[in-house]
């Protein structure tokens, strides 16, 4: 392996002192579901709760991700497969940071979502299922995407002609409800507070 001879260097200031000095206990809120689910706009205002309550938060949303750490990869599994073990290695520094996470994938694989959690301690990971059905993304179509999609102008789009694996136990499910968008993260952002998860 390439660390092979490369030694863990343990520093004294840690994920707990940090934390300490926070005042918070740090976290991955991860969002999963369709393209068009709602995941970047839920976060930004769920993200936006956290700041003004004082929390130290951090937003890796994908597709502003896809700009930079992982601009090289495409929408092909294996490329889904690595998007997301960077993005789970990030997260999980940015929780050793003391931050509290909150990251915006489609994250269609459960394997690549139970890799994340189990690289964080015990109740770290926080899955939150954005449940919103393909018709009404499809509908809501904000880039045009599942257009091209269906006209097979783009392959492999996550709902059409990919695959996305529905958690089974999420932390949160956020069921679909017509309701504008700061409804919803009102709703998300109970939930959270409900199960003591933030
Ligand atoms: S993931 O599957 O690897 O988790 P990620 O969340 O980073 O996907 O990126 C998804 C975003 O990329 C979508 O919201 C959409 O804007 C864009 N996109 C472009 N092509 C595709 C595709 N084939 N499938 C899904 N999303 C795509």
């Amino acid at each position: 392996m390439a660390t092979d001879n490369v030694v863990w260097h343990k520093h004294e200031v840690n994920k707990n002192t940090r934390a300490e000095q926070l005042n918070q206990s740090p976290r991955v809120l991860w969002l999963t579901g369709l393209s068009g689910s709602g995941k970047s706009t839920l976060a930004n205002l769920l993200e936006k709760k956290l700041h003004e309550q004082g929390k130290h938060t951090y937003l890796l949303d994908g597709d502003n991700v896809r700009h930079g750490l992982c601009g090289d990869l495409g929408f092909s599994d294996t490329d889904r497969v690595e998007n997301i073990r960077r993005i789970s290695e990030v997260a999980k520094l940015f929780v050793d940071s003391g931050c509290i996470a909150i990251t915006a994938f489609i994250s269609p694989f459960k394997a690549d979502r139970a890799y994340c959690r189990q690289l964080l301690e015990e109740g770290e990971f926080i899955e939150v299922f954005v449940d919103t059905p393909l018709e009404v993304c499809e509908q809501r179509d904000p880039k045009g995407l599942y257009k091209k999609a269906r006209s097979g102008e783009i392959k492999d789009f996550t709902g059409i002609d990919s695959a996305y694996e529905a958690p089974e136990q999420p932390e949160v499910h956020l069921t679909y409800q017509e309701e504008p968008a700061e409804q919803t993260a009102e709703r998300l952002f109970e939930l959270l507070k409900e199960k003591g998860l933030v």
